[in-house]
């Protein structure tokens, strides 16, 4: 969502209302270069304005019917027309004529007789002005519209953020119940005749443990970070975060590809490493879809870098969105999937690092994220 405000060059257009069509045709030679209408009365006049919409109307006083006070208040009170600058062009030159033109609206008063290049400096000051002021009116527009959904952006994110601690209290609730069921069950002896129910007892100790996991990875994952910086091996990270994630891609029909080399170990907070692997799997397998694909993950030294790659073969990401990716709250999932937040928080986490998160992607054939690490020679220091 970039600013770029392009000023195009276009013609502008002017109605003329004047009863004498000899005026009118003078004035029509002073503007020539301009985009020209006309009206000999103001119910014309009118009708022209709310079609044609000039940029700027020119407005005799004395005309026979509506004069042209009348017509002015009339234009000011149409929202079709209301912002369309008014300039009286009159003979009348007293003041009082030229203050009762201004008080029913209109921007300037132009005395009869003409000079072309007073009336041509004058109309090109007040259409400069209308430029600015429509360019500011779309800029508000544009700034109101990006606050707002930088507001609903923000309660989402504070929703999952609700969510999160919601979570890990009713991981915390679940948690003791589980384990009195898990003892009670261990602490059963079966008697011989029901020897056949052995592998479904199995099955429930089993699947209490599976809970006990789940619902410490739950806490885990709600726990603040701890902003510890220690020696860390990605590799090891790697293997625990896609442990998590293999169920979901089976599921999903993707084929999580892990190719690790023997790599030296980094300067990191480890929930952090997680987060960021876990930021790319999900956007990974959002990106492949239900129909399925491949995500792989390698790790590599190269020269004095540790290179950590997460390749997918999902939809890819468009030319004019791949500058925007890392920016906060930049999502192409729609509210109910994306918050925007994933990847500007890898990339503030790989800052902070002192690594660097990059992105290469060709749309409908996959993206390539590769992070790189410096490699720490002395931890000591
Ligand atoms: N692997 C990927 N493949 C295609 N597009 C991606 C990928 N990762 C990120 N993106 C794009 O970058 C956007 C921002 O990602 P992210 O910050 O994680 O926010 P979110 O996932 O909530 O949309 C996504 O909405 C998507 O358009
Ligand atoms: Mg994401």
């Amino acid at each position: 969502m970039k600013n770029k405000r392009i000023q195009e060059k276009v013609q502008k257009s002017v109605l003329i209302v004047d009863d004498l069509i000899s005026n009118v045709k003078l004035i029509a030679k002073y503007l020539s270069d301009y985009k020209l209408y006309f009206a000999l009365d103001g119910l014309t006049a009118l009708t022209v304005a709310e079609e044609r919409l000039p940029d700027v109307i020119l407005l005799d006083i004395m005309m026979p019917g509506i004069d042209g006070y009348e017509l002015c208040r009339r234009l000011k009170l149409n929202p079709l027309t209301n912002t369309i600058p008014v300039i009286f062009v009159s003979a009348k030159s007293h003041e009082d004529d030229e203050e009762l033109g201004l008080q029913v609206g209109a921007i300037d008063f132009i005395s009869k007789p003409i000079s072309g290049p007073i009336l041509r400096a004058r109309l090109a000051n007040h259409l400069e002005l209308k430029d600015y002021r429509d360019n500011l009116e779309d800029l508000l527009k544009e700034k109101d519209n990006e606050l707002s959904s930088t507001y609903e952006q923000l309660l989402h994110a504070e929703k999952l953020s609700a969510v999160g601690k919601l979570t890990a209290s009713i991981a915390h609730e679940f948690a003791s119940p589980l384990l009195g069921m898990e003892q009670i069950l261990k602490s059963f002896r079966l008697e011989e005749q029901d020897k056949d129910k052995e592998e479904l007892f199995g099955v429930c100790v089993s699947e209490c443990q599976r809970l006990r996991d789940l619902i410490r990875e739950m806490q885990n994952f709600g726990r603040p970070t701890t902003s510890c910086f220690e020696p860390v091996d990605l590799n090891a990270i790697i293997t625990d975060v896609t442990k998590f994630c293999t169920k979901n891609c089976t599921k999903r029909n993707i084929l999580l590809e892990i190719s690790l080399k023997q790599i030296p170990l980094i300067r990191g907070v480890p929930d952090q490493m997680k987060q960021v692997l876990f930021n790319l799997l999900t956007n990974g397998a959002d990106a492949v879809g239900d129909s399925g694909g491949l995500i792989s993950i390698s790790t590599a030294v190269l020269r004095d870098q540790i290179i950590l790659i997460v390749k997918d073969s999902g939809c890819g990401i468009a030319e004019e969105n791949i500058d925007d990716v890392f920016a906060p709250f930049f999502s192409t999932k729609g509210k109910e999937k994306g918050t925007g937040l994933g990847l500007s928080i890898c990339y503030g986490i790989m800052s902070k690092h002192k690594g660097q998160i990059q992105v290469e992607s060709d749309l409908g054939q996959g993206s390539t994220f590769t992070l790189r690490f410096p490699i720490i020679k002395d931890f000591a220091l």
